[in-house]
């Protein structure tokens, strides 16, 4: 009997992923949110892995690589949820394949630095798109540069506001990472 795999959390927001992921694997077998890691010390997502009884920890320097090492411990998979920082090379070699990122848009369009929350969704309206949507990739030394694993397409309604549209593509990205998460974890475990 294999114990689940050990996912680390990286965070700087609300944390509703974070939440989509505490929900999913609340008594699995196959993996188990082992600690939660936040570059701002008012992010509520500490508050939500406080609640489920998750460890965390609040970065001095996000550039530092052995801070941030030593904070992932013995992850064994690290998921980015609304982390606004980049992962120093070090951290990123070190867990190659096995770090993964969500962002709000189908990539490889409307990703980068500065893409991030409100301003996703009103490039993607503004470009007269007729779709947008949830992507999870591997993490690599660029922003939202790496290896794409899934995407969830969304529709684009008439009348459409980045509010309305970042709240379609929220939904999806809720559904969308819990998935990616279990499959890589059956993958390492
Ligand atoms: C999400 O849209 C995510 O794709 C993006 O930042 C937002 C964070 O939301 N990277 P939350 O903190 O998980 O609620």
């Amino acid at each position: 009997m294999t114990s689940p795999v050990r996912v680390a959390v990286l965070v700087s927001g609300g944390g509703t992923n974070l939440q989509a992921l505490l929900d999913a694997f609340r008594d699995s077998p196959d993996a188990r949110i082992a600690r939660v890691i936040s570059s701002r010390r008012d992010a509520g997502a500490l508050q939500r892995a406080s609640r489920a009884g998750v460890p965390t920890t609040v970065l001095h320097n996000s550039r530092d690589a052995a801070e941030l090492l030593a904070a992932l411990g013995d992850a064994q998979l690290v998921v980015l949820a609304g982390y606004l920082k980049l992962v120093p090379r070090a951290v990123v070699s070190h867990f190659r394949g096995r770090m993964i990122n969500i962002h709000p848009a189908l990539l490889p369009d409307f990703g980068g630095p500065g893409m991030y929350g409100h301003h996703v969704h009103a490039a993607v309206l503004a470009s007269g798109a007729r779709e947008s949507g949830a992507t999870v990739h591997f993490v690599d030394e660029v922003f939202d540069r790496g290896e794409i694993i899934a995407q969830e397409k969304v529709r684009i309604e008439p009348g459409d506001t980045p509010d309305t549209l970042a709240a379609r593509v929220l939904e999806a990205e809720h559904r969308l990472l819990p998935r990616v998460v279990l499959d890589l974890a059956r993958r390492i475990g």
